[in-house]
């Protein structure tokens, strides 16, 4: 046996006449006047191939095994279907069991499952649709993130998952120490209290983002981007937040935040446009299934610009809507998820660039405006999701960097290396970060960002 087999996708697009071999699960079998009708699935594509069995080709105590779940394979010949779905089908001579899939408490039966009850069993749930689906969008788009940025030279940098400084300063952080061990009878045992006994001398945590590193590296490689998993200790159980969740974060020297937008919005139209050239069947199903109007929406994406308008603005929008909020927004306020929704469904209908926050309500790194008041900052707002990219220019004068961390009751210490970069050869930069669950929901139309990642991590949820 050899992974260079025929996969399923190679084998519905083969020519009727060939023998073929098709490896695979058994979604469903049924039987019609004799004849056995399995549909097996590889993940290699949306599509089943139907497997038709005529009567007596293959003993009866022999295929009583192809129940659903179950891992086979079937050999035979490629044949025209009259069927309604395929062009052609595979009709089965002989069958190997490798392994059953007991139906009577095989967990993933036909049809109906809730995606709460598919979460409980994520171990089997990609063997379904709408998870195999899910799963090639998600690989499709993280192709197509590293394309996007490959094709303009920057640079992908690794930086590290442990850090020792706090990047968005949210105090959402989850600790890693070699103090705390589990004891025997279940509990924890402390083993010094002394944060310099720990394994890096000093307090250490999973990194919330990758900004301050990678931009150690825009100051010298120019154009340079992360892609890779962060952690947030936040205790918001809602279907936007993850405690573990993929970044990508893009940084570049020599450039402000009119360009860090345009970035913005040719990455997001780009990269979407790849997904649906590439994962058609996928986001067909989407549209069909999970969100009406998915494919028109993404279409509309491509084709037209994000709209750009300044907070202020904005609150101004939301004050003067009519509706009733269930959070109060006035200026200075941190907007929640349903001002971010009526902006961008409501009022403008499609993406939305939102500039200029409140210093107060943004990170100490961004770069102050002549106001006094407001950040060079930017999220990018998006129907059904809300905020999907939150980006700045970052301060790149030493002074106010500093004024600012002392402001804000920071450790200026801890920060050593980072003013550094200000201190030496210090030039304008902008980056950004995109959630990449929030992105696959985007596109596929997905209502709960646990059901966009493999394996979710969330509060009280960290099974499998
Ligand atoms: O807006 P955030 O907090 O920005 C940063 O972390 C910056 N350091 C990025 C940068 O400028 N390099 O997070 C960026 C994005 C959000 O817009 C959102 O899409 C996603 O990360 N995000 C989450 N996704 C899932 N679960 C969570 N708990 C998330 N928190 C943020
Ligand atoms: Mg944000």
């Amino acid at each position: 046996m050899d992974y260079r087999r025929t996969l399923l996708k190679d084998l519905l697009t083969s020519p009727a006449g060939a023998e073929a071999t098709a490896h695979g699960w058994v979604k469903t079998r049924r039987d019609s006047k004799g004849v056995s009708f399995v549909q097996l699935n590889d993940g290699s594509c949306f599509k089943d191939l139907q497997v038709v069995i005529e009567s007596g080709s293959i003993p009866e105590d022999q295929l009583k095994h192809a129940t659903t779940g179950a891992a086979v394979s079937f050999t035979g010949t490629m044949v025209d279907s009259p069927g309604e779905g395929q062009s052609v089908e595979l009709k089965a001579t002989s069958m190997t069991i490798y392994g059953e899939a007991d139906p009577v408490t095989y967990p993933l039966q036909k049809k109906g499952a809730t995606m709460e009850f598919l979460r409980e069993i994520a171990h089997l749930r990609v063997r379904g649709n709408t998870f195999g689906a899910v799963t090639r969008v998600r690989n499709r788009a993280a192709a197509a993130v590293h394309n996007f940025f490959q094709n303009r030279g920057f640079y992908w940098v690794h930086t590290p998952i442990i850090t020792a400084s706090d990047c968005e300063g949210a105090g959402a952080m989850f600790a890693v120490s070699t103090l705390l061990h589990h004891a025997p009878d279940g509990g924890f045992v402390l083993s010094s209290k002394d944060p310099a006994d720990d394994f890096f001398g000093k307090p250490a945590y999973l990194t919330v983002s990758g900004q301050l590193n990678v931009e150690t590296f825009a100051m010298g490689l120019t154009n340079v981007y992360t892609f890779g998993p962060t952690f947030r200790a936040e205790n918001s159980n809602t279907p936007r937040h993850l405690a573990e969740f993929w970044m990508i974060e893009p940084e570049m020297a020599f450039c402000d935040l009119d360009g860090d937008m345009n970035l913005a919005e040719e990455f997001v139209r780009e990269v979407i446009q790849d997904i649906m050239d590439g994962c058609a069947p996928d986001l067909e199903f989407f549209n069909q299934r999970v969100e009406p109007e998915l494919l028109k929406t993404l279409d509309h994406v491509v084709n037209s610009g994000f709209e750009r308008m300044t907070y202020t603005e904005a609150v101004n929008l939301l004050v003067n809507s009519g509706e009733t909020w269930e959070f109060p927004v006035s200026w200075g306020s941190d907007l929640q998820s349903e001002h971010e929704r009526w902006l961008t469904e409501k009022k403008v209908g499609r993406p939305v660039i939102l500039t200029d926050y409140p210093k107060e309500i943004k990170a100490f790194y961004m770069k102050q405006n002549e106001d006094g008041k407001t950040v060079r900052a930017m999220d990018v707002l998006v129907p059904r999701i809300g905020e999907l990219i939150g980006g700045s220019q970052r301060e790149d004068d030493l002074k106010k960097l500093e004024a600012r961390i002392e402001e804000l009751g920071l450790d200026k210490a801890a920060y050593w290396w980072y003013l550094d970069l200000r201190r030496y050869g210090s030039a304008p930069h902008a980056g950004f970060g995109l959630g990449f669950e929030r992105l696959i929901m985007y596109v596929t139309g997905m209502k709960n960002i646990r059901d966009v990642i493999p394996f979710h991590r969330a509060s009280g949820q960290a099974e499998f």
